[in-house]
């Protein structure tokens, strides 16, 4: 991801796409993060390694409040210290051992971290709901000129064919962005379908500028 200003909060997933219990591979402001959700529903970030060996944490699996590494075992607690050892049972983890964690906030229907410290909460995203997200191979400068429109604050406004599309981004790398789909909370499922049909459109143009095609 691009270098982002301190405090600010960068949108990593919908909330809907993490139920409780499982863990997904997300990239934050501080590089790839296991994104994961305990059995009680709270969302926790963690570095994407594991201290023991290196294994991607994102592999792993939630076990009630902990996540435990598909490698050895370990389990980490959300505060990111090990709880549990599986080759040494009866040994209590040092406290040292611990892995890396986020600052994750769930609001609104969306997966927030901030990057380093933050004083004010995320953004409010009033009046409206998220529908799917989609990575799109293509930076937001070619989402705007697709869109005909610049971003502000992180969200694009896109119309089309009478629908008003906000599009909350979020850069991945200088070629990519991760695409969230938000439409009025009070959208019926014909006009759910159009808006995914058109942010669909939207992404295609984009990666056509992004491959040196022309708008359509
Ligand atoms: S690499 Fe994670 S427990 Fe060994």
């Amino acid at each position: 991801m691009p270098p982002y200003p301190t405090g600010s909060w960068i949108p990593v997933a919908l909330s809907a796409d993490l139920p409780a219990g499982t863990v997904m591979p997300a990239q934050s402001p501080a590089g790839p993060v296991a994104l994961w959700r305990s059995r009680s529903g709270r969302a926790s970030a963690f570095a994407d390694r594991c201290p023991h060996r290196g294994m991607r944490l994102s592999h792993g699996f939630v076990r009630g409040e902990t996540l435990s590494c598909i490698y050895h075992g370990w389990g980490y607690a959300q505060e990111g210290n090990c709880l549990r050892i599986p080759a040494h049972p009866a040994l209590t983890p040092p406290d040292t051992i611990r892995v890396a964690t986020q600052h994750v906030e769930d609001g609104d229907g969306v997966i927030w971290i901030s990057a380093g410290e933050t004083a004010a909460p995320p953004p409010r995203l009033d009046g409206v709901a998220p529908l799917r997200s989609m990575m799109v191979e293509a930076n937001v400068a070619a989402l705007e000129a697709a869109a005909g429109a610049k971003a502000a604050g992180g969200l694009l406004d896109h119309s089309n064919d009478g629908l008003t599309l906000r599009l909350l981004l979020a850069p991945d790398g200088e070629a990519r962005t991760l695409m969230h789909v938000l439409v009025g909370e009070d959208a019926n499922p014909t006009e759910r379908i159009a808006a995914s049909r058109a942010a669909e459109t939207l992404r295609r143009a984009a990666e056509r500028i992004r491959s040196g095609g022309a708008v359509q």
